[in-house]
């Protein structure tokens, strides 16, 4: 019997090789590094402290034009293969544009959205709608948008930028090209968009009825500042507390098809169940400190911060503060999970839905 196993292990191993040299394999093969659950890869933290003094040097370094199409510090995860993304779906990074600059237009098949951190007077012109950037609003440039951004106050703007080019890399639809000139023309008036659909209940009753992207390129911070504190009188999520997502007026779905954008509230002392998913997320710290346990790692958070979720990993929200609510922004891939019918979500049933914090992330920072 020990003859007989031996021998069909040699053959066994015989099959292997001569499958690989054909360019085949044996789906019953084990591998090591094969996974079937938990997440990818660890979270990963960037400091506002670190970016903005990196923010800060790339002004005295580039500006927007020939030298650099754009001003932007990209918060690269390190863990993620390539190291481009925040998360192995979206980009995170902050761009930075000084009164008087012009980031030159272009398009590019990955989507983007802005959400606007510091400074006032900015212009991003999205298809000839300039939209107007101050802090706390989302602005969407949707993919193959001509885009291109002008300072035009007499301080500097700074931004979040979200893309999903990890994605669209992936599936090797990776376009670009420059606008002939250094701005597209505005052909809209500023806010028609907004004129259009920021109602939010109502729409004209000419044009589309459908779009996969909201035809709402604005979303100003005065309406989801009021639309939380009028939630958190109300209701809460037991996992994301008052949060909302950012929604397309003609069908109540995502913004972008690839790209969905949440803000939510953690009202004080507030700890939010534990849960996991099958998406990614990568947050902004708008407003408050924190901290956020992801696989029982303790991964404390403060204003301006950004920290990458991983999928599939366990993760539970807390407002570190009694007196001040905190003010996560995040964008996610949830639009690519629920079109492909693969999200799926699990509440973490043990100690009252808390997990047991086991280290913190400095610790495994090292
Ligand atoms: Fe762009
Ligand atoms: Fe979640």
């Amino acid at each position: 019997m020990a003859i007989e196993q031996a021998v069909d292990s040699e053959r066994m191993e015989s099959f292997f090789r001569r499958l690989e040299a054909k360019g085949m394999d044996a789906l019953w093969r084990q591998r090591p590094g094969d996974r079937t659950g938990g997440a990818p890869f660890p979270p990963f933290r960037w400091r506002w402290s670190d970016i903005e003094s990196f923010v800060q040097e790339a002004t005295e370094l580039v500006r927007p034009g020939p030298q650099a199409e754009r001003r932007v510090v990209l918060l690269g995860n390190p863990h993620v293969p390539g190291n481009l993304g925040a998360t192995h779906t979206l980009t995170a990074a902050v761009q930075t544009v000084l009164p008087g600059e012009i980031a030159p237009s272009h398009r590019h098949t990955a989507a983007a959205i802005r959400w606007v951190l510091r400074g006032k007077g900015t212009i991003t012109m999205v298809d000839g709608e300039p939209c107007e950037m101050n802090p706390g609003d989302l602005v969407l440039t949707p993919g193959w948008c001509w885009h291109g951004h002008i300072n035009q106050s007499d301080g500097p703007m700074v931004w979040m930028d979200s893309l999903d080019v990890p994605l669209v890399g992936a599936l090797q639809a990776m376009l670009q090209e420059p606008y002939p000139d250094e701005l597209n023309p505005a052909t809209k008036p500023v806010g028609d968009s907004y004129a259009r659909y920021g109602s939010g209940s109502m729409r004209p009753v000419w044009g589309s009825t459908s779009s996969p992207i909201s035809p709402l390129l604005t979303f100003p911070w005065s309406q989801t500042e009021r639309a939380l504190h009028q939630l958190a009188k109300i209701d809460a999520s037991p996992f994301d507390d008052v949060a909302f997502q950012f929604t397309n007026p003609l069908t109540g779905g995502h913004v972008l098809p690839t790209i969905g954008c949440w803000i939510q509230m953690l009202r004080p002392g507030v700890r939010t169940q534990a849960h996991r998913h099958m998406t990614s997320a990568v947050y902004q710290v708008f407003r408050g400190r924190g901290s956020t346990i992801i696989d029982g790692v303790q991964l404390d958070w403060e204003e301006g911060d950004f920290f990458a979720l991983p999928p599939r990993a366990w993760h539970e929200h807390v407002n570190r503060s009694t007196e001040h609510e905190a003010l996560l922004f995040s964008t996610n891939d949830l639009p690519v999970f629920e079109a492909l019918n693969l999200y799926r979500e699990e509440p973490y049933a043990d100690r009252n839905g808390h997990q047991d914090v086991i280290g913190s992330y400095e610790e495994r920072a090292g």
